[in-house]
């Protein structure tokens, strides 16, 4: 039976020159960029010339890019490294951020939700656009505060703008390119200190680095902007799919539908059901869907990201998240509702 993947929220398959990128790498280029022998200086040229052609495409300088293995890495080196400088001033937090943001900030001992900035903040944390729900934030104006924008859902969707920021994440494996690779990007000047110490990344972040993820990242970068369109196209073929399952009289509701959104996800609310049950009863049928939930110790913990927005626990369990890819055909989402209202 053929399957349908629409949960590219969570990961996305690798892009075909991203494969080669890294095969080629893996066979070609698999030195530690850091010898200082021929093979070694080699390794680093293809490093430094992955770091000039991402940081072109994010229009920063390439010396402000520091190579991480996941963006939850680089969460935590941003967030971990700012509260070695200025820890002993507050934070400021979106409430709907992604656990990745959420744990380094508990090495913090004030921490505020968003949109409270308290005195003397000395960095507010917001996500540009949810996993969960796909709505778009703007960056709160906060003086003398550093800003940081987690990038990970946005980037390769919509545009991303750094101008209203100071520092940014961004994960690889969200846009096409391969896990083990993602970027911090550090405005030079930043009150901040490397909490993973190593000479690798201009003593940024310490650990071999992995280059050949890194060549995978930058060939999905190559593709950006035609990723960037297709996942803009999908906007109707989303709001095709909303539109058809509310259509139905049944209670469904579609979280954040007043909202600015990610062109790919539908966040769905089917009031009354067991999200899970209903998840995994779609995935029986051949479709790979996610619930808001998170299932920590056993125990399925309704979504942080849901009750935020002022839900009960209870419809937080009944929300299932669609997540297209950017190749998504319409005749695949019509079959996608078509196997929900059998099953609802
Ligand atoms: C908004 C957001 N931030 C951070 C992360 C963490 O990314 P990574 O998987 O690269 O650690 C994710 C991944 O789900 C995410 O959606």
């Amino acid at each position: 039976m053929s399957r349908l993947y629409f949960d590219a929220n969570a990961t996305t398959p690798p892009h075909p020159e991203v494969m080669e990128a890294v095969r080629r790498a893996m066979a070609e280029d698999w030195a530690n960029p850091t010898s200082t022998h021929r093979e070694g200086q080699r390794a680093r040229f293809r490093l430094e010339e992955a770091r000039r052609e991402l940081a072109a495409s994010l229009e920063v300088a390439a010396g402000e890019l520091v190579f991480c293995a996941s963006a939850t890495e680089a969460l935590h080196l941003l967030i971990r490294g700012l509260h070695a400088a200025l820890g002993d001033r507050p934070a400021a937090v979106f409430p709907g951020e992604h656990s990745a943001c959420l744990n380094p900030l508990r090495d913090w001992s004030r921490v505020s939700w968003l949109p409270e900035i308290p005195m003397d903040c000395a960095t507010v944390v917001q996500l540009a656009a949810s996993n969960e729900t796909g709505i778009l934030y703007a960056m709160p104006s906060a003086l003398d505060a550093v800003r940081i924008k987690d990038c990970c859902q946005a980037w390769g969707k919509v545009p991303v703008d750094l101008s209203d920021c100071d520092a940014a994440v961004f994960s690889g494996h969200k846009m096409g390119g391969p896990r083990g690779a993602a970027l911090l990007w550090l405005r030079p000047g930043l009150p901040w200190e490397p909490v993973m110490e190593g000479p690798q990344e201009r003593r940024r972040r310490g650990g071999t680095e992995d280059l050949p993820a890194i060549l995978g990242l930058a060939a999905a970068a190559r593709h950006l902007t035609e990723r960037q369109a297709m996942n803009a196209a999908l906007a109707s073929v989303r709001d095709a799919f909303e539109a058809e399952i509310t259509s139905w009289g049944r209670d469904i509701e579609i979280i954040g539908q007043e909202s600015t959104r990610l062109p790919n996800t539908s966040c769905v609310l089917f009031r009354g059901r067991n999200g899970e049950a209903l998840q995994v009863a779609l995935d029986l049928a051949g479709f790979a869907v996610s619930t808001g939930s998170a299932c920590h110790s056993g125990a399925v913990k309704p979504s942080h990201a849901i009750l935020t927005l002022g839900y009960s626990s209870d419809d937080a369990r009944s929300v299932l998240r669609f997540s297209m890819l950017p190749d998504a055909r319409p005749d695949e989402v019509e079959a996608l509702a078509a196997a929900i209202r059998r099953l609802t």
